[in-house]
């Protein structure tokens, strides 16, 4: 899916009140954000609107609250962190489209911003509802939409506002570098064009793989989801995770790979836990079949030394999904050895997927990349070639 989408910079924005969407569905612990990377990835955005004087009234979700108020979902720790990126007050306010929100949007002067109170506290925000959206867009004069991590949700906020608020809708700089970025990797790609994929299921990565199959020369597997593979091709695999509905997918996917010439690399030997819990016992096999009462939680050695090897040759590399359980220190090292083959690879290097980024930059190489998308389920089902309803909706240039 390509998109030549209208930019902040194709609209006049000055002395205009703006309603810009974000993702600031930020991890969070006890209340503390614990990466505030969506938030800082909205900035540039933010800032130009403000420099130019718009008065801007950002909205998000958070969490999943069921279309309930519920304050463990609140948005004051983003306003919070907007205040202190910003070097501005940005306030919140204490509802979404109520009057609250209403008033303080109607007195925001000229350079000032805030934000409203969670999206999902309203169940119309997820049903996309006219009504809802129509409500949002009252506040504002110009729609910008941000949110890349959400462009995969047809909600109000993110698409209803488009497609009812009557209002011109153009993109942010976050959407735009996301959708450029990956969109150029996917249609001019420098190659070798390698994709990595990994994490647990193979069924949450099929259309993905369908996709790049097309387009790479090199498919790189692990994760739990290399076991179904290894069940596929006739392998034992142990109590690893192992999706036995989806062997005849997994040898299609090895199929179509050897039709078009895609080198499909799976572990060749790998390291095994008795449970799944931080503490197993653990040994290392040089074998791609799993021995009974055992189950595959990383890569092994000579596997590292195998992606490693495609990965550094590599004009172009797409990243989704750990390789094991890269949040265990006993199995996080295949994670640890891709992430340094594309950080030391010189090649473009794009990590999607929520855990994949996660695990880059908890092991520190997420500033090596060339880029590290905000997108967990909307980076994926972009690789996937699926259209985006939050994109989509906005004005062509
Ligand atoms: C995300 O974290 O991937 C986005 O914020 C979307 O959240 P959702 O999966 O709850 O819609």
């Amino acid at each position: 899916m390509t998109y030549n989408k209208k930019t902040i910079e194709d609209v006049e924005v000055s002395g205009k009140k703006v309603l810009v969407r974000c993702d600031f569905n930020v991890p969070l612990k006890d209340g503390v954000i614990t990466s505030d990377k969506r938030i800082v990835e909205a900035i540039p955005t933010i800032r130009y609107l403000l420099d130019r004087k718009a008065a801007v009234i950002l909205c998000s979700h958070m969490g999943k609250p069921k279309g309930e108020v519920n304050m463990k979902y609140t948005l004051a720790p983003v306003a919070a962190r907007l205040t202190e990126l910003l070097g501005q007050n940005v306030p919140l306010a204490p509802d979404t489209i109520g009057e609250g929100a209403k008033k303080m949007a109607a007195a925001l002067e000229p350079g000032q911003a805030m934000l409203l109170e969670n999206t999902r506290f309203d169940k119309r925000e997820e049903a996309n509802d006219p009504e809802f959206a129509k409500e949002l867009a009252s506040m504002a004069e110009l729609f910008v939409n941000d949110a890349f991590g959400a462009a995969h949700r047809a909600h109000a906020s993110t698409a209803g506002v488009a497609m009812y608020g009557g209002l011109p809708a153009v993109c942010g700089y976050l959407i735009q570098k996301e959708i450029s970025v990956m969109g150029k990797a996917l249609e001019d790609p420098a190659r070798p064009f390698v994709a990595i994929l990994g994490g647990a299921k193979v069924s949450d990565k099929i259309g993905v793989i369908n996709n790049l199959l097309d387009k790479v020369d090199t498919i790189i597997v692990g994760g739990g989801m290399a076991y179904t593979f290894f069940k596929a091709k006739g392998c034992d695999v142990g109590s690893s995770i192992c999706e036995y509905d989806k062997l005849d997918l997994a040898n299609s996917m090895l199929e179509k790979a050897r039709e078009r010439k895609v080198n499909f690399l799976l572990p060749v030997d790998n390291i095994i836990g008795r449970e799944y819990k931080e503490d197993t016992i653990f040994m290392r096999i040089y074998s791609d079949s799993i021995p009974d009462g055992w189950m595959g939680l990383d890569i092994g050695e000579k596997t590292q030394e195998l992606f490693s090897k495609s990965i550094e040759g590599a004009g172009t590399i797409v990243w989704n999904g750990p390789m094991g359980v890269s949040e265990w220190p006993n199995f996080a090292g295949g994670t640890m050895a891709v992430a340094k083959a594309v950080a030391d690879s010189g090649a473009v290097s794009i990590i999607g997927g929520g855990d994949s980024a996660a695990a880059v930059e908890k092991l520190g190489f997420a500033d090596k990349m060339t880029h590290v998308s905000t997108g967990g389920g909307a980076s994926l089902e972009f690789l996937e070639g699926r259209e985006l309803p939050g994109i989509s909706c906005l004005q062509d240039k």
